[in-house]
């Protein structure tokens, strides 16, 4: 078991990371009140029965898997449920699922009542390693991702491996996408691990990777909560992979296989080579069939591209990235060299 402690003044918080934890969340969280517990239809029943278990009074609110509950809708079933709890102030919510709930239930504990506590279970392996922590939340709205949001840490994240043991295999490709994105950027030892491990070591190393990948998180968010510099870099790979994802959105490809095809064009020869063999041994794509101009005419209307302009993240050197900031233009132009050849 790991514990990481992010210190962020009032906002810190423990993550814990193990086996077999969510049966002794009340270790760790404080259940002893009302807790809306949300979660997904894609998530097994049994996880969120077993947080219930250890609350005083709770209601599970299950809601359609996928972006689409990332809505008002989703929003206002939520907030209907807490009413009708009679919730106060000092109740609190518990989110148990992937990136969509734990975004929808932070968000939804930021609002209601001006902000309650918010616990995070996460049960992807995308989420264990990435947008568990960190205090992003957010809905979509007007076809657009993640548009209305607010930064609110969670009071604890419960990392229990166990629930990785239900995720089928292009789940678990999808969390280690980014892994090797972190790594990329910061930390060359994860990066030859991932490297030199074969795909069944990999997985039954999971937890340590999920480990070195929440502490690279951990440190950029300590320096950089707010995303105003730092904190770019975890976007590594994500400007060309959003727009790969929405220009992919009915074909159905998975968020970090889209990372992983973003982060080639802004790698250096030299880091691409080993890039390459790590991502097609993840069973992560290396090459795809999409419309370049089609998903740069999204770049263009994404929101992190301000006036024209997008923070490029490159990294030349493995555990070293550079952020330049890049006209719309000259970055257009260095996908469409690389995905041209
Ligand atoms: N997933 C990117 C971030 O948390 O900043």
């Amino acid at each position: 078991m790991a514990k990481l402690h992010l210190n962020l003044g009032e906002n810190s918080y423990d993550v814990i990371i193990g086996k077999n934890l969510l049966n002794s969340a009340n270790k760790y969280f404080n259940l002893n009140r009302k807790v809306l517990i949300v979660t997904d239809d894609g998530v097994p029943t049994e996880y969120s029965e077993a947080i219930s278990k250890q609350c005083k009074t709770s209601k599970i609110v299950s809601l359609k898997s996928g972006e689409g509950s990332k809505s008002v809708d989703g929003l206002s079933k939520l907030y209907q449920a807490m009413i009708q709890m009679e919730m106060d102030r000092t109740d609190c919510i518990v989110a148990v699922g992937g990136g969509v709930v734990g975004d929808l239930a932070g968000f939804v504990a930021s609002s209601y009542m001006r902000g309650i506590d918010f616990y995070n279970v996460p049960t992807t392996l995308l989420s264990q390693v990435d947008s568990s922590i960190g205090g992003k939340t957010a809905i979509n709205f007007g076809g657009v991702k993640n548009i209305v949001g607010a930064f609110y840490q969670p009071k604890c994240v419960l990392v229990d491996t166990d629930t990785l043991k239900t995720l089928p295999q292009r789940q678990i490709s999808n969390g280690l996408a980014e892994a090797v994105k972190m790594s990329l950027t910061s930390d060359k030892i994860l990066f030859e691990k991932l490297e030199k491990l074969s795909y069944d070591e990999i997985l039954n190393d999971l937890e340590s990777i999920i480990t070195a990948s929440l502490k690279i998180k951990q440190y950029v968010v300590e320096q950089d909560e707010k995303e105003a510099g730092l904190r770019k870099i975890l976007n590594f790979g994500h400007t060309f992979g959003h727009a790969i994802e929405a220009q992919t959105e009915m074909q159905g490809m998975f968020h970090g296989e889209c990372v992983a095809l973003g982060m080639l064009p802004m790698s250096s020869v030299s880091v691409r080579e080993r890039l390459v063999p790590v991502l097609k041994k993840l069973n992560l794509p290396v090459s795809c069939q999409i419309d370049i101009d089609e998903a740069l005419n999204f770049v263009c209307h994404d929101k992190k591209c301000a006036n024209g302009f997008v923070n490029a993240i490159f990294v030349d050197k493995i555990g070293e990235f550079e952020i330049k900031k890049l006209s719309i233009s000259d970055f257009c132009g260095l996908i469409k060299g690389y995905f041209a050849n």
